[in-house]
């Protein structure tokens, strides 16, 4: 059985997690991106929503701040970004579950969410365990539950063809860059799965995503 410690850290080595928050906000406007995926899944009064990989909870707690009556939960196998992520929202005064987990092996019943998000993580996982993950989320989804998803995306200009060029070695981003996780997606049982928007920053392209577990058994 893996170790819950099996996992690559936001910024890759431990010692760099405090730098997190301050890189992401210099190196891209990352709450535009936050706020365009936290306003495509459409929080309902009442949903259920999880954030997979939470890290310093940024997505989480503004998901709270702009649906204060939806049901928030982030899950990281990190604890020293759980520690900053449960500081922040206590410091907003938003109230959110924080649990520490894999996504390979969620600690959650099936259909306990209306919603999972995520935001940078899938390209922290290997290709079998993004697929496990997939797997997980749809199991923890309710059906006709959605995945709302930002992470690199296939690169369509020369600049960010150079940067993804750089990151293919250094990321477990490949397959992102070459275009394969819709159909990763969709292999783990998910419909509708669609490119929803696209982002050129100075970490590489992101791309946005949007997927949903069938409404019928299956
Ligand atoms: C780049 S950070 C993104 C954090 C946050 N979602 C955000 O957008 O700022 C990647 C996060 O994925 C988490 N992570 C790494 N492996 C994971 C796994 N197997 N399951 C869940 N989260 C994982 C890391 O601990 C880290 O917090």
């Amino acid at each position: 059985m893996r170790r819950t410690a099996d996992f690559l850290p936001a910024l890759r080595f431990r010692w760099l997690t405090p730098l997190y928050d301050p890189v992401l906000r210099m190196a891209i406007q990352e709450g535009t991106f936050k706020r365009r995926l936290v306003e495509q899944a459409k929080l309902g009064a009442g949903a259920c929503v999880l954030d997979l990989g939470c890290g310093t909870g940024t997505l989480t707690i503004l998901a709270k701040q702009m649906h204060p009556e939806a049901e928030k939960t982030g899950i990281d196998p990190d604890p020293a970004v759980l520690v900053r992520a449960r500081e922040k929202a206590e410091r907003g005064g938003a109230q959110i579950t924080w649990d520490r987990g894999v996504a390979t092996r969620l600690p959650y019943p099936d259909g306990a969410f209306d919603r999972v998000v995520s935001s940078l993580v899938t390209h922290h996982l290997t290709r079998p365990d993004r697929r496990a993950a997939f797997r997980e989320v749809r199991r923890v989804l309710r059906p006709g539950g959605e995945f709302h998803l930002l992470d690199f995306g296939p690169p369509r200009t020369v600049p960010m063809r150079i940067l993804a060029a750089v990151l293919r070695p250094l990321e477990r981003a490949a397959d992102h860059f070459d275009g394969l996780l819709p159909g990763q997606i969709e292999a783990a049982g998910f419909i509708s799965v669609a490119e929803t928007g696209r982002f050129d920053t100075a970490l590489g392209p992101l791309a946005m995503l949007r997927a949903v577990r069938p409404a019928s058994a299956g």
